[in-house]
């Protein structure tokens, strides 16, 4: 293949197919043009092709996948700040109209997208932007920075459920001390959680379905995490002691959620950062998670996206860990491929895989 293919999600189809790129010129009206080094794969765009109704842009037959993105600057506009040769991170969101409030709180499908909604995403050699939308990344992270997309899901949650807790309880909450964090899944959402937990010295457990000798098991801890295994997790008597303040629940999974609601200790906060494509109707016990939350002052956040703050701050943190720990923070890249061998990647996630990256350059 001489020329790199983009990835793309065609309607009444499952399979990812390489398309023709489309043509971009030079940089022109404020923009910045960008090479993709590293992408992503994520369970989004893994539902996105299941789905079999991707949401193509106006007018044409495909969406080109890719949302976690590290690109460098190949040129720009005139007095656009950027310069040649930066590394950036793009975000994934942009307003169609002027935001209500965020764009990351905006109502579903007011806005766009890159790689999910309405717009291409990154999965192709180069693109056109505007420079508010590229968050500029420090070369000492190159090999990490693809992270920062995922990362910065878990970081609105911790940042979310901080602003929330200093509203209602002060200024001091979360600083004085430090909360303990549960976090749900061991996906790379789940991963991503344990880092925001990790650099804001948070204390935190990784609940998940693992052995406690796999891979993943053994990377949390290395990580700085308590791993906790489904088999093992019981609700403690007294939750005041045994509980968590914070959880970050990524498994989607009504039935971990509901375990993890009953381990949330007096004024603890839960952030859902991952739920199921097709919610279907079950029977378990809601009214638990009611009567707990009433009894315990509990708030149940609900996180989609994430805001420039967020961007900011999964840069900042990746910088911080990866000095500190840099073979750990690489492991959660736990595969690297071409563009050629790529498609694979996006039907299915290997089991003790995290993140899949396509290395575009
Ligand atoms: C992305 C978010 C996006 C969400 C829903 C996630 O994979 O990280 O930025 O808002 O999908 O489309």
């Amino acid at each position: 293949m001489s020329e790199i293919l983009a990835i793309a999600a065609r309607p009444r189809s499952v399979k990812p197919t390489f398309v023709a790129p489309p043509r971009v010129g030079e940089p022109r009206d404020g923009k910045v043009l960008c090479r993709t080094l590293e992408l992503g794969v994520c369970g989004t765009d893994r539902e996105i092709l299941l789905s079999g109704e991707p949401l193509v842009p106006p007018g044409e037959d495909h969406l080109i996948l890719g949302h976690e993105c590290l690109a460098r600057v190949e040129a720009v506009a005139p007095s656009v700040l950027l310069r040649v040769g930066d590394l950036v991170v793009p975000v994934v969101r942009r307003p169609r109209t002027p935001p209500a409030a965020r764009v990351d709180m905006d109502a579903f499908a007011t806005f766009t997208e890159r790689g999910i909604m309405f717009e291409h995403g990154f999965s192709m050699p180069r693109w056109l932007d505007r420079p508010e939308y590229l968050v500029p990344v420090d070369p000492a992270i190159a090999d990490v920075a693809v992270l920062t997309e995922p990362l910065a899901v878990a970081e609105k949650g911790a940042n979310e459920a901080t602003v929330i807790q200093r509203a209602r309880l002060g200024d001091d909450v979360w600083r004085t001390t430090t909360p303990r964090v549960l976090v749900t899944g061991m996906g790379p959402i789940g991963f991503a959680a344990v880092l925001a937990s990790v650099a804001r010295g948070w204390p935190v457990t990784i609940y998940g379905r693992d052995r406690r000798d796999s891979f993943r098991s053994q990377l949390a801890e290395r990580l700085g995490a308590t791993y906790l295994p489904a088999d093992e997790a019981t609700v403690p008597d007294d939750v005041e002691r045994g509980g968590f303040d914070l959880a970050l629940e990524c498994t989607g999974s009504d039935e971990v959620m509901l375990w993890a609601s009953q381990m949330l200790a007096a004024r603890g906060v839960m952030a859902w950062l991952g739920s199921a494509r097709v919610p279907r109707p079950t029977t378990a016990n809601v009214e638990r998670l009611m009567r707990d939350g009433l009894l315990r002052n509990h708030v149940y956040l609900g996180c989609v996206n994430a805001a420039p703050r967020d961007f900011r701050d999964a840069v900042a943190h990746l910088a911080v860990l990866y000095r500190r720990q840099p073979e750990d923070v690489n492991a959660l890249i736990t595969d690297r491929v071409r563009p050629a061998e790529a498609l694979a990647y996006y039907e299915s996630r290997k089991p003790q895989g995290i993140k899949a990256v396509v290395m575009y350059a």
